[in-house]
């Protein structure tokens, strides 16, 4: 076991997300208030003051993961356990499944969580490299390539943060094979599943094949990252696992949150048109920005979700200048150290529009400026 290293996104974030103005760096849509989740679905004052603070189980109540399964799944609640956010869906996954020395294949660029916690647990990282030069446009036969009788786990997130990449039908189920010819896990985060700008979000891999696990939250695509909610579904021998680990660290949720995550659970549909409907506005803005920003950065339009991950001509140092348009502009974008990609930058468009224009705009002058960070 080794030491983990710090999560340096979630460090930045410390530093600046409640230190800033105006976000365009967060990976999340809009959030939504108590007050807009009572409008929204059928949750009532009358419902809230009922809960009652006994335990709830350890997968979660049976309604509401019937309520994931029937969403997300094949309506099998077996299949399914809530978690507090999908981060410990992934704690707990890493630790319940993986020992030291075991092969794992994992994304680069990638969320430092799909990564660092196997790296601490010793296991020997093969990177799939997504590259800027070909959009950041995933390569099944690179996976391939990285998978073979030793690999134990492949980890991976489309649409993918930070870039926005995603895998079509095709390559997803390509990478199922090759996944399940070695028998290994597929752990598939789903995060951003739900936001897509051609087609309809990839299926459920858990469906096709049995130690596929899936992960998916509350927390990007429905704009409620502090409920912490999440879900995985796996198979219930891979479930008791988890429940083994979660018997020392967090037990269950609360049944306050269970009992909002199911109103939200059967009103998905209607939150997420809302947000869907802005992403779409806002990737229009990015889109048009970048357009007439051309000679100062450079980028790859995201296929899902609400980040793309900018590469600034010119500028090596993403993070010396985050910390400049921190501190000048009191507008939060997320240095690309953060991604192991210090070039780059992620920009979140998933905000309210006006705060994406004025934090464009903010960005434009930071840019245009000329300050110890251009080369
Ligand atoms: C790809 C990805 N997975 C998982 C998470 C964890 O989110 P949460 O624990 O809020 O569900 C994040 C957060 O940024 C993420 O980007």
């Amino acid at each position: 076991m080794n030491e983990i290293a710090p999560a340096l996104l979630e460090g930045w974030m410390r530093d600046y997300y409640f230190n800033t103005e105006i976000d365009i760096g967060s990976s999340g849509v809009e959030n939504f208030s108590l007050a807009e989740l009572f409008q929204l679905t059928n949750l009532t004052q009358e419902e809230l003051n009922s809960v009652v603070f006994h335990d709830s189980s350890s997968l979660g109540s049976l309604e509401l993961r019937q309520a994931i399964a029937e969403r997300w799944g094949n309506g099998d609640p077996e299949q399914v356990m809530v978690t507090h956010g999908s981060s410990e869906a992934n704690f707990l996954i890493m630790n319940g499944l993986l020992n030291a020395g075991d092969e794992v294949v994992v994304l680069d660029p990638c969320y430092q969580q799909l990564y660092s916690i196997a790296e601490s647990i010793g296991c020997q990282l093969k990177r799939w490299q997504l590259r800027f030069e070909q959009n950041f446009a995933p390569d099944i036969e690179e996976a391939k390539s990285l998978i073979n009788s030793r690999t134990r786990m492949v980890i991976v997130n489309f649409p993918h943060n930070p870039t926005g990449a995603s895998l079509t039908r095709k390559e997803q189920d390509a990478l199922i094979d090759a996944v399940a010819k070695v028998g290994a896990y597929l752990v598939w985060d789903a995060a951003f599943a739900d936001i897509v700008y051609n087609g309809s979000p990839l299926p459920n891999p858990n469906l096709r094949y049995d130690r596929a696990i899936s992960m998916g939250t509350f927390s990007k695509c429905y704009g409620l990252p502090g409920l912490r909610f999440g879900w995985c579904f796996a198979s219930p021998e891979v479930l008791a696992r988890f429940v083994r680990l979660r018997d020392y660290m967090t037990l269950h949720l609360s049944p306050m949150i269970e009992l909002i995550a199911r109103r939200v659970v059967e009103k998905a549909d209607k939150l997420l048109s809302i947000r869907l409907q802005q992403a779409r506005i806002n990737l229009d803005i990015v889109s048009k920005w970048v357009e007439q920003h051309q000679a100062l950065v450079k980028w790859s339009r995201p296929q899902g979700g609400v980040c793309t991950f900018l590469g600034l001509r010119g500028i090596s140092n993403s993070e010396s200048f985050c910390h400049y348009l921190a501190n000048t502009h009191k507008v939060l974008l997320v240095p690309g150290t953060c991604f192991n990609n210090p070039s780059h930058v992620r920009l979140g468009f998933g905000g309210a529009t006006t705060d994406l224009n004025e934090g464009l705009s903010c960005l434009s002058k930071a840019l245009l400026t000329s300050n110890p960070f251009n080369e």
